[in-house]
C-alpha cells in the first residue's frame, strides 16, 4: 500500500499552534498509520512575528478562512481561539469545503458544537477537539469512545489549571487572591485578562462539552451555573482547612430524573480525596458510570507540549479514517438538553458568618437554621485577629439549594450577623 502524505493547514501559531509546529518538526516521521502528516500551510495574525519554528517554506495565508477552504490542504487545524469571529468562520469554511477539522477551541465547541456537528456530519467529515478539554489528558476520547458501553451518571473535576494554581498557592502561602493572581500572571500561569479562567467560564466551556459527550445531548453552555474564584478569601481557605477540607474550583455535571445540571463552583473537597490532592496547574476528572463505577484521570491541562500531542492524536484519527459522531450520537439524534434549575440542587454546604462578639449569637444562628430546616453537621468558632467581627463556620447535611438560600437570607437579617453569610458547596464526588 502506498504511503499518503496528508497536507495539514494550521491557523493560529501561538502556544498550541507553535507547539504543534515544533512537534511535527521534531518528529518528522510522525506516521501513526503509515501515512505522513506534514504541515504545508499556515495562518496567523502577524506574518513577521518571530516563531520558534521556521515557517518560511510553508504557504502563508493572511486570512484563515481562505486557508480553511484552500485546495492546498487536506486537514484544517484551528488554533486561533474564541467562540465566534475568525475561528468559527474558518471552521465552517473548512467543513463546507469537505475538509476534516481538528480544533483545541473549547469556547467554539461549547457554544456552537451542535450546529458544527450537524454541518460536519452532513458532509461526512470528522470534527475533533481532544485538546479542548484537559489539554494532553484524553478526557474527550475517554467519554466519546471508551465509555459508550456504560451509562455515565456524573462527572466532577478540576478543569482549569490557572484556578487550581491560584487556590493551591493561596493555601500554601496563606495569601489573598489578588496577590497570588499577580504572581500567577508574572509566572505565565494566568493571562493578562484572567476573566475567562478565574471567572469560571473556561471550566464551564469544558464541562459543557464533557456533559454533552457523557449524556448524549447537545452542549448547552448557556445553561451552566458559573461561579469563579474571585470571591474566595484566605480566611475561608484557612477555616476549611481546620474542618478537614481544601477549596478547589470544581466543574461538575450530573444526570438526574429532572435533567442535566452543569455547574462550576469553588467547592470544599475533603483532605485525601484525589481532587483535594490535585495541586498546581494539574487537571483531574472523576467519571462515574453505572456499570464501571468510578474512573479517575489526572494530568496536564494546558501547555504547548501536552496540547500539541492531543492535536496530533486527533490528526492521527483523521488519517485512520476513524468515524464516530462528533458527540455521543449523530447530531440529529442528540437528546434535548433539559437543564435542572439551580434551586433544585441538593447537597452539603459550608457557611461562614461574621458575627458580633457577644453572648447568644450561636443560639440565634442555630435557631434560624433549624426553623428553615437546615441541619448542621459541624460547627467551628475561631477568633481571627484583625477580622471585622468573629467568624463562625458550619457545614450542613444535604439540603436543597432553595432552602439554603432562604436560610442565608434570614441569617443575613439577624442583628448579630455583620454581612451576608458566605456559601461554598461541598463537592459530592
Ligand atoms: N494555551 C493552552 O495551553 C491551551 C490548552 C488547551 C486549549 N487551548 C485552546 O487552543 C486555542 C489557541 O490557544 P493558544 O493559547 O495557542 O492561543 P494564543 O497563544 O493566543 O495564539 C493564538 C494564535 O491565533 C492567531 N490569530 C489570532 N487572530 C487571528 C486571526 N484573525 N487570523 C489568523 N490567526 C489569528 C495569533 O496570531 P499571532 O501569533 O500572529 O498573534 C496566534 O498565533 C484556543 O482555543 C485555546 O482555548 C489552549
Amino acid at each position: 500500500m502506498s504511503e499518503k502524505t496528508w497536507r495539514i493547514g494550521v491557523a493560529g501559531l501561538g502556544t498550541v499552534g507553535g507547539g504543534l509546529l515544533e512537534f511535527l518538526a521534531e518528529q518528522a516521521d510522525f506516521a501513526p498509520v503509515g501515512d505522513r502528516a506534514v504541515i504545508t500551510a499556515v495562518s496567523a495574525r502577524s506574518r513577521s512575528r518571530a516563531r520558534k519554528t521556521d515557517i518560511s517554506t510553508l504557504a502563508w495565508f493572511d486570512d484563515p478562512v481562505a486557508l480553511a477552504a484552500s485546495a492546498e490542504i487536506d486537514v484544517f487545524v484551528e488554533l486561533i481561539g474564541g467562540s465566534d469571529g475568525p475561528a468559527k468562520a474558518a471552521v465552517e469554511a473548512a467543513l463546507k469545503a469537505g475538509k476534516p477539522v481538528v480544533t483545541a477551541n473549547k469556547a467554539l465547541i461549547a457554544e456552537h458544537g451542535a450546529e458544527l456537528a450537524a454541518l460536519a456530519e452532513s458532509v461526512g467529515v470528522p470534527l475533533l477537539f481532544e485538546a479542548a478539554v484537559m489539554g494532553g489528558t484524553p478526557a474527550v476520547k475517554m467519554l466519546r469512545e471508551a465509555m459508550v458501553g456504560d451509562e455515565v451518571t456524573a462527572l466532577a473535576g478540576i478543569l482549569n489549571g490557572t484556578c487550581n494554581f491560584i487556590l493551591s498557592e493561596m493555601e500554601a502561602k496563606g495569601r489573598g487572591f489578588r496577590d497570588v493572581l499577580t504572581d500567577a500572571q508574572a509566572l505565565g500561569y494566568a493571562e493578562a485578562d484572567p476573566t475567562m479562567d478565574v471567572g469560571g467560564f473556561d471550566a464551564a466551556h469544558k464541562i459543557s462539552i464533557l456533559a454533552a459527550l457523557a449524556f448524549g445531548c447537545a452542549p448547552n453552555y448557556a445553561a451552566a451555573e458559573v461561579e469563579g474564584i474571585e470571591g474566595v478569601e484566605a480566611l475561608d481557605i484557612a477555616l476549611a482547612k481546620d474542618l478537614g477540607y481544601r477549596i478547589r474550583l470544581i466543574a461538575s455535571t450530573e444526570k438526574t430524573d429532572d435533567g442535566v445540571a452543569v455547574r462550576v463552583h469553588p467547592s470544599l473537597v475533603a483532605f485525601g480525596h484525589p481532587l483535594a490532592e490535585t495541586r498546581g496547574a494539574t487537571n483531574a476528572l472523576f467519571i462515574e458510570g453505572r456499570r464501571i463505577g468510578r474512573i479517575f484521570i489526572q494530568g496536564p491541562g494546558a501547555g504547548a507540549g501536552p496540547t500539541a500531542a492531543a492535536v496530533a492524536a486527533d490528526i492521527a484519527d483523521v488519517m485512520t479514517a476513524a468515524s464516530r459522531p462528533v458527540f455521543q450520537a449523530p447530531a440529529g439524534k442528540l437528546k434535548p438538553f433539559v437543564a435542572v434549575a439551580p434551586t433544585r440542587r441538593v447537597g452539603k454546604a459550608y457557611l461562614r458568618l461574621m458575627v458580633k462578639d457577644q453572648a447568644g449569637v450561636i443560639a440565634a444562628v442555630s435557631e434560624t437554621l433549624a426553623e428553615c430546616g437546615v441541619s448542621i453537621d459541624s460547627f467551628l468558632q475561631k477568633p481571627v485577629e484583625d477580622a471585622a467581627g468573629v467568624p463562625i463556620v458550619l457545614t450542613t447535611h444535604a439540603v436543597a439549594e432553595s432552602v439554603l438560600t432562604d436560610a442565608i437570607d434570614r441569617l443575613e437579617r439577624l442583628e448579630v450577623v455583620l454581612e451576608r453569610p458566605r456559601l461554598l458547596r461541598i463537592a459530592r464526588i
